[in-house]
């Protein structure tokens, strides 16, 4: 039987009503003392559950797991396809179909450092301040987590930028956002080198795999932009 929050929300409230019942039996519900026997086993309870799924969402959210795939993933092509089963989009990474970024084959460590080097460009220039990532940050600009899918790379930037592929055409923008605006919000030009943007590129490629339970929703769906 798999453990979803229903489960666990009922199991917690059980485990305190039948704890708690033992611990004050014979109390009219009248005494202070039955009410707080209720408070202490409730807290020790929900305590001992929160701790529980902690370990479990940081087992769940490591680099490496079913969900945060390793970083050698920027070495393939990756896809988004609806899950039926799920109910929702999903990240594929098409394991039989290599899509090199800048020519250029990954081994692990490489990828790490790429994409950590990434992580940094971003915090150093406060990307956060106009946009989310995983849903975190602000709302002023595009939601970041699944850029790389973006349709918009193909269609729009490759032609504009003239860059023989959409990594190409991503570091392009990044570097000078104000020269190739797709929006009516206009990017700044934050300074990024070369380095830095295809650092960023990689990251938001790796973003792109994690599987966010369809988050954002009805990313790729705009009714604004139809390509
Ligand atoms: C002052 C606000 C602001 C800051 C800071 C900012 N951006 Fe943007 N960004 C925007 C706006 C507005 C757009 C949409 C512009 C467009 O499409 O021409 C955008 C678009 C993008 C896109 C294209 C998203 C898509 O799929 O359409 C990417 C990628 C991006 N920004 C990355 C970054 C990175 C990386 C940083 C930090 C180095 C950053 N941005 C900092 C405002 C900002």
């Amino acid at each position: 039987m798999e453990f979803g929050w229903l489960e666990v929300t009922v199991a917690s409230i059980v485990l305190t009503l039948v704890l708690g019942s033992i611990l004050t039996r014979g109390r009219d519900w009248l005494d202070p003392e039955f009410w707080k026997r209720y408070a202490i086993v409730g807290s020790v309870v929900m305590f001992i559950f929160l701790w529980i799924l902690t370990f479990d969402t940081l087992s769940k959210t490591k680099i490496g797991s079913e969900r945060v795939p390793s970083p050698t993933v920027i070495n393939y092509k990756i896809g988004y396809e609806y899950n039926p089963e799920k109910g929702y989009y999903m990240p594929v990474v098409y394991k039989d179909q290599k899509e090199l970024l800048f020519g250029k084959e990954y081994t692990e460590e490489e990828a790490m450092e790429l994409i950590t080097k990434g992580k940094l460009v971003i915090q150093s220039r406060a990307c956060m301040d106009c946009h989310t990532l995983l849903g975190n940050g602000a709302y002023y600009a595009p939601d970041l987590t699944k850029s790389w899918l973006d349709p918009k790379w193909e269609k729009i930037v490759v032609p504009m930028t003239q860059a023989k592929d959409k990594a190409e055409a991503m570091v392009k923008f990044l570097m000078e956002p104000d020269k190739y605006a797709t929006w009516m919000r206009r990017m700044p030009n934050l300074g990024l080198d070369e380095e830095e943007a295809k650092a960023v590129v990689a990251y938001l490629k790796w973003m792109a795999t994690i599987n966010t339970n369809g988050f954002p929703d009805h990313f790729g769906e705009s009714k604004l932009v139809k390509f």
